[in-house]
């Protein structure tokens, strides 16, 4: 029998790569507190109407890539595709707006979409997810792009390209929705079957198609930004203003509507050319009726979403430090078998006083655990006959080979 392999678009994140995770979300929770957000846990499914409610059932997301299932009660759930939907439900179920406003949250974890898997684009992936609900003003838009912006700052990372755009509002949105179908209209046959059938249901999605032919028809189409409505405009403008104040880096691209029904007004993407195709390392805007999508209030909000996947793979093309590779601080040696047991006790001690350490547990000889020692950890305490008599413990500091006899209450005060 062959042996049962992960599924496809899945992967093992394993010792040698998971403490770049650790590093780089500890940098994103750091820079959530400075920001004034505070972490969630949400399900990881959700009843199926609330995405395709809310993401939109002309999306993507919701035509095709959902895990969706039947659970043993009968009930229709599906595997979170993203967050912001989960987000507003828990904001309108726990009745949030009752407090202060805005309420900033962020939460981290998996998300799932049946996607044709490619580098950087994986079927079970990890966002991190940060949203400001209950607020219409642009200066919050401008405090999430400042924040994801100051995330990959942190993080090191350079050359990237931050993108943005207005979608108007579904006071706007329906006329410029018509002068893009007049555009297209002419040349309807040429465009590829998925636009032909996007032409009527979701047109502002063709400005997304990859195809050649599609990007060349679409070339000179009227700009959703001339269509905007004053408060839509005037929105904008503030964003941009504020923008300019902070000094940010930012591309004006009126082509740019994300893969979600749910955006109005802001929309905008960070982008970077060090990792092929899948260039997104970050993507949000707002979306001021959401909630109401969902059957909740009128709840306004703004929020990101970035790929720690494509987050990493960016920084190992950039060459950015993810910290120290963490390491044990001792690793014991037992000179033979007989100071075996000495040797778990000595681990032991260490362990309970907040030092790493570790032993071997396959009885090899002194030279191969000396090895082991070397490779793992900081400093090699090695336990024999002579030590066990004396009570001490040789320790050997393994970048400079200098050694010294320590008791084990010297040893813990020199390494706690
Ligand atoms: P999204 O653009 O669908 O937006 O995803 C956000 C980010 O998640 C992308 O920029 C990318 O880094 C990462 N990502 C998406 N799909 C994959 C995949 N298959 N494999 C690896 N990484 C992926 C959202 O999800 C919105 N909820 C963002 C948002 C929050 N808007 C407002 N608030």
């Amino acid at each position: 029998m062959e042996a049962i392999k992960a599924p496809r678009g899945t992967r093992d994140v394993l010792g040698d790569e998971s403490w770049k995770w650790a590093y780089v979300t500890d940098v994103c929770r750091g820079v959530a507190d400075d920001y004034g957000y505070r972490e969630v846990h949400l399900p990881i499914f959700e009843h199926t109407e609330l995405f395709a409610r809310g993401v939109g059932d002309t999306t993507d997301i919701v035509e095709k890539e959902m895990y969706t299932f039947e659970d043993r009660g009968g009930r229709s759930i599906t595997l979170r595709p993203e967050m912001t939907a989960s987000m507003v439900r828990s904001y309108v179920e726990h009745e949030l707006r009752n407090g202060p406003q805005p309420v900033k949250l962020w939460g981290v974890g998996p998300m799932f979409r049946y996607e044709r898997p490619q580098k950087g684009r994986y079927r079970q992936f990890v966002q991190f997810d940060m949203e400001a609900l209950g607020a219409e003003d642009a200066f919050v838009d401008l405090e999430i792009i400042d924040f994801s912006m100051e995330i990959f700052r942190r993080l090191g990372l350079k050359n990237l390209k931050v993108v943005l755009n207005s979608v108007g509002c579904p006071n706007c949105r329906p006329g410029y929705r018509k002068a893009l179908q007049d555009f297209l209209r002419p040349r309807y046959d040429e465009l590829c079957p998925s636009c032909q059938s996007r032409f009527d249901r979701n047109p502002l999605r063709i400005l997304d198609c990859k195809s050649p032919i599609d990007q060349e028809i679409t070339k000179d189409a009227p700009s959703v930004l001339e269509y905007l409505c004053d408060d839509c405009k005037q929105h904008f403008e503030k964003l941009r203003r504020g923008l300019d104040k902070i000094g940010a880096d930012v591309a004006i691209d009126n082509r740019l509507v994300r893969g979600l029904d749910y955006y109005t007004k802001t929309a905008y993407e960070i982008l970077s050319g060090d990792i092929g195709a899948q260039s997104a390392i970050c993507g949000g805007g707002r979306y001021d009726n959401l909630a109401e999508a969902i059957g909740g209030p009128h709840v306004p909000g703004v929020g990101f979403a970035s790929g720690i996947d494509r987050v990493i793979l960016t920084m190992e093309a950039q060459g950015c430090s993810f910290g120290r590779e963490p390491k044990n601080r001792v690793y014991v040696v037992a000179a033979d078998e007989s100071a075996s047991l000495e040797a778990l006790d000595l681990v032991r001690k260490l362990r309970m006083a907040n030092v790493s350490a570790d032993m071997d547990y396959m009885g090899r000889s002194m030279k191969s655990q000396m090895k082991s020692a070397a490779g793992t950890a900081e400093y090699a305490c090695i336990l024999g006959a002579d030590e066990i008599a004396k009570n001490v413990v040789t320790v050997k500091h393994l970048s400079d080979s200098t050694q010294e006899e320590l008791t084990v209450e010297q040893l813990v005060n020199k390494l706690k």
